[in-house]
């Protein structure tokens, strides 16, 4: 059955970029060889994706070629431009319908919430989101991008699992509705 996971990297203390919105801290993390192979077993089952303005901003400018084979549907209220012959839809407000579109795309495949912190926050809200996976770095950055800018109580989030990756920790939590 199709899920919607909010799934991403973030540091100690919450953060998914820095300052700067710059993930630097993250890549310079030690995954231990095949350790990605639970998140490219995740990508796998991915129909369908969304993501922010700024998470587009950086996906964009610091990959050589468009990314993702799935469609993509990116939340901005400004005009932007796409990578020629990308799947993008640029789209704004209610998540609501913008899920419904991409459920439709995705079939039984996953839908993911890329981030960032707030959007994941707007599907959690509509009752949208199924799963939370954070992969926790080693790093405390202090400031930057919040990872869930919300308060989300232990009666909404319930351990799934855990892994250890590297230097890196997987956590994973089902949303109660
Ligand atoms: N650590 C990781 O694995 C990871 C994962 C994901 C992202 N990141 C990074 O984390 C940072 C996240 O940046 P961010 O916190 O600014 O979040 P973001 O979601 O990427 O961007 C926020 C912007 O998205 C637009 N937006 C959001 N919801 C909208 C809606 N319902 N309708 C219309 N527009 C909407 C607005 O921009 P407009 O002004 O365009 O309307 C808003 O200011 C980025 O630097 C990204 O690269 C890291």
């Amino acid at each position: 059955m199709s899920r919607t996971v909010y799934t991403t990297a973030t540091s100690i203390d919450g953060f998914i970029a820095d300052s700067e919105y710059s993930i630097d801290w993250l890549l310079a993390v030690d995954h231990g060889g095949g350790a990605l192979d639970r998140v490219n077993e995740f990508f796998a089952g991915v129909g369908a994706i969304c993501m922010g303005s700024s998470t587009y901003g950086w996906s964009s400018e610091n990959n050589e070629a468009w990314q993702y084979e799935q469609p993509v549907w990116v939340f901005t209220s400004k005009e932007r431009e796409k990578p020629e012959g990308a799947d993008i839809r640029f789209v704004k407000g209610d998540v609501r319908p913008v899920w419904e579109e991409m459920k439709a795309a995705a079939g039984d495949k996953d839908l993911w919430v890329v981030g960032g912190g707030d959007l994941a926050g707007q599907f959690l809200d509509a009752g949208l989101l199924d799963e939370v996976v954070v992969t926790v770095a080693p790093v405390v950055l202090g400031e930057g991008a919040p990872l869930f800018p919300r308060r989300v109580l232990s009666d909404r989030l319930t351990f799934e699992g855990a892994h250890r990756a590297g230097e890196f920790v997987y956590l994973e939590y089902a949303v109660r509705k």
